[in-house]
This record gives C-alpha cells, structure tokens and sequence, in this order.
C-alpha cells in the first residue's frame, strides 16, 4: 500500500486556515497554494537517492551527497498549475510537464485533451499536481497516463484530500505515495465538492468567480 503523509506542520495548518476563508481574494489565494506547494515539496523529497560527488572547497577536497535523479513536476490542468512555482522554487532543474482530462459526458469516462511532456519523463521521478483530491477520478487516470508512458516513480501532491480520493488512488496505484497538506475526513458533498474544503481551487486561483 502507498504512503499517505499528511502534514502536521503548523505553518501549513496556518496557511490552510487562509486558504480555507472564503474572504481570501485570488492574489493572496494563489501565493498561499504556492508557499503550501513548497513546504509539502521539501516533505516530499525528504526521501529521493543521493549519490557521492566530490568537490573542492575553498579548504580541500571532499566527499558530499548530491541528488542523483532528475525530476518531473506534472500539473493536472488547470489548477495544477498553482503548484508549480512552489514546487521549482526547491527544484529549479526539474522539467514541467502538462496533462489535461475532461471526463466524457457519455461514458464518464476520462479523456485526455492535453499532453505535453519532457521526452525522457520516463527516466525522472515525477511529482504530479492537483490541489484537490476530491473523487479522484482524474488523479487516477493522469496517473494511469502517466505509467502508459513509461514512467515508474510517482509521487501525487495535493493541498486538500478527502477519503473518497485517497482511497481510489491507493487502490488504483498501490506504488503511488500520497502527500497532502490537509485531509479533510468526510464525504463530498452533493456537488462533489471536499467538506469543510476551500471551495474551487481552480476558480480561486484563477480568479474565475
Ligand atoms: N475540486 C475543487 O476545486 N474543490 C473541491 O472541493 C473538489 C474538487
């Protein structure tokens, strides 16, 4: 079973508390889910290989770990997107991919309309991105998408999840580590909507509403 980390951090708590008030405006909205974006970034990593590089300080020569994987962050469209400033502010090498889904209204079933990647995806650890874990429907096929292409190691980063979408991913993609800033342990509402939630991230980033 993959890992669900969910932060207890009390700068993310704080921020969390901004985010959620739906007196936040949209300017103050989307630098809250890009600092949260960055705090889950350094969890998120806590684990990823080292390898030995040697270097020359101003002293002498000596051995230090580096990071010997290239990574991927890959927002889901469009509110994805609002994590990924937070997270290259700690990775600036990491390429940026995108993937947009829109669920067909015939077959319900997720249909990919965007999809832009770096050509070795494959050989990166990839962070995918998506500030809201509600049904996790299109976690689970950009997910699906993204092991069609060939890549291994994923890690799925949200701000907010609820169980519905926690427990479809695990079950789905068993290999997939969840970290989420906040989860929130209800049932979604009739709108599908996390309860109590931050309302529509993509709106409130965008300013849509
Ligand atoms: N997407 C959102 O933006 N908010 C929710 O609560 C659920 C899905």
């Amino acid at each position: 079973m993959s890992k669900l980390f969910v932060s207890t951090h009390p700068l993310i708590s704080h921020k969390m508390a901004m985010l959620r008030n739906k007196d936040t405006g949209a300017k103050e909205f989307r630098e809250l889910i890009s600092e949260v974006a960055t705090l889950l970034c350094y969890e998120a990593t806590r684990d990823v290989p080292l390898c030995d590089c040697e270097i020359t300080t101003p002293i002498t020569t000596t051995t230090c770990k580096v990071i010997s994987t290239g990574f991927a962050v890959v927002p889901i469209l469009r509110a994805g997107i609002g994590m990924v400033d937070g997270m290259l502010s700690l990775m600036p090498t990491a390429k940026v991919g995108h993937i947009g889904l829109y669920r067909d209204p015939e077959t319900l079933e997720p249909v990919e309309y965007y999809c832009k990647l770096p050509a070795d995806i494959a050989e990166r650890k990839v962070f995918l991105t998506d500030p809201m874990l509600a049904t996790g429907g299109t976690a689970d096929a950009a997910i699906g998408f993204l092991k069609d292409k060939g890549v291994k190691d994923i890690t799925l980063l949200c701000v907010l999840s609820a169980p519905e979408g926690v427990e479809r991913v695990q079950k789905a993609h068993p290999d997939v580590d969840i970290y989420t800033a906040a989860y929130d342990d209800n049932p979604l509402n009739d709108h599908g909507y996390i309860v109590p939630g931050l309302g529509d991230a993509g709106d409130r980033i965008f300013g849509t509403k």
